[in-house]
C-alpha cells in the first residue's frame, strides 16, 4: 500500500485530490486541517487551544499535529495513507519519518500541487462543503448539480470555513512560503518529490497524480 504526501498552498486542491484517491484506490485521507476542525467542533481542549491560531491563518504547533497523525496512523495499520496538509514544517517532516519507521512503513511519493496565487484566492473564497457528508464544492468551479442540494447525500445544509476569507488566505499563503516550502528540499534529496501543475481542471490534475503513482493495485 502506498503512503503519499499531498502538499501545496491553501486552496491548491489537496483535499479534492485526496478525496478522489480515497474513493479510487481505497487509500485513507489523513488531513490535519480536518482533524483540527473536528477537534474544534467537539469543543475538546485541543480544539479550544487551536481556534484562534487557525482563524488567524497561522500554523498550529508541531507537537499537536504530530500527535494527531500518530493516533490516526495507529488506527489504520494496513491502509495506504494520503497525508493531506501534513507535514508543513521541517520538524513535522522529521517527525513523520520517525512515526512511519516505528510502524515499519515508508513514504513512496511527495507531490506538490502548484497553483498561482490569484487562482488560489478565487478557489478559496468560492469554496463550500456539505454539512452532512463533507463533500467539497465551489460556487463557480464545482457547483452542486441541483442548486442547494448535495449531489452525494441530498442534504440542503452547507458550511463555509471561517478561515476562507481573503485576508486570512494571504496569511496562510505566507505561512506556506515561509515554513512549508523550505521542507520540500528535504524530500527532493530523498528522491521522493514531484511537482504537478495544479492549474488545470480537477481531472487534469488527477491524471498527473495517477501518472506518478502508477496503476491502482
Ligand atoms: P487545511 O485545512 O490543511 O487548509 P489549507 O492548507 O489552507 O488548504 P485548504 O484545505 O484550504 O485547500 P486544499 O488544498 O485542500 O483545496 P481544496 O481541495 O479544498 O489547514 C487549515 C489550518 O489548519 C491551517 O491554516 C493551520 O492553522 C492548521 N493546520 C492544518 N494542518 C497543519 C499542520 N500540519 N501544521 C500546523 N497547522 C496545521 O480546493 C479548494 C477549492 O477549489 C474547492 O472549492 C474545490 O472545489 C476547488 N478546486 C479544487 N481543485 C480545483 C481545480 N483543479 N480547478 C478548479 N477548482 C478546484
Ligand atoms: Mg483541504
Amino acid at each position: 500500500m502506498l503512503n503519499i504526501i499531498l502538499l501545496g498552498p491553501p486552496g491548491a486542491g489537496k483535499g479534492t485530490q485526496a478525496a478522489r484517491l480515497q474513493a479510487a484506490r481505497g487509500m485513507i485521507q489523513l488531513s490535519t486541517g480536518d482533524m483540527l476542525r473536528e477537534a474544534r467542533a467537539s469543543g475538546s481542549p485541543i480544539g479550544e487551544k487551536v481556534k484562534a491560531i487557525m482563524d488567524a491563518g497561522e500554523l498550529v504547533s508541531d507537537a499537536i499535529v504530530t500527535a494527531l497523525i500518530g493516533e490516526r496512523l495507529d488506527a489504520c495499520a494496513d491502509c495506504g495513507a494520503i497525508f493531506d496538509g501534513f507535514p508543513r514544517t521541517i520538524p513535522q517532516a522529521e517527525a513523520l519519518d520517525l512515526l512511519l519507521a516505528e510502524r515499519g512503513r515508508k513514504l513512496d511519493h511527495v507531490i506538490e500541487l502548484a497553483v498561482d496565487e490569484d487562482e488560489l484566492v478565487k478557489r478559496i473564497t468560492g469554496r463550500f462543503t456539505c454539512a452532512k457528508c463533507g463533500t467539497g464544492y465551489h460556487d463557480s468551479f464545482r457547483p452542486t448539480k441541483v442548486a442547494g442540494v448535495c449531489d452525494v447525500c441530498g442534504s440542503t445544509e452547507f458550511v463555509r470555513r471561517k478561515d476562507d476569507n481573503e485576508e486570512t488566505v494571504r496569511t496562510r499563503m505566507e505561512e506556506y512560503r515561509a515554513k512549508t516550502a523550505p521542507s520540500l528540499p528535504f524530500y527532493e534529496r530523498k528522491g521522493l518529490f514531484s511537482r504537478v501543475d495544479g492549474m488545470g481542471s480537477v481531472e487534469e490534475v488527477a491524471a498527473q497524480i495517477d501518472a506518478i503513482l502508477g496503476p491502482a493495485a
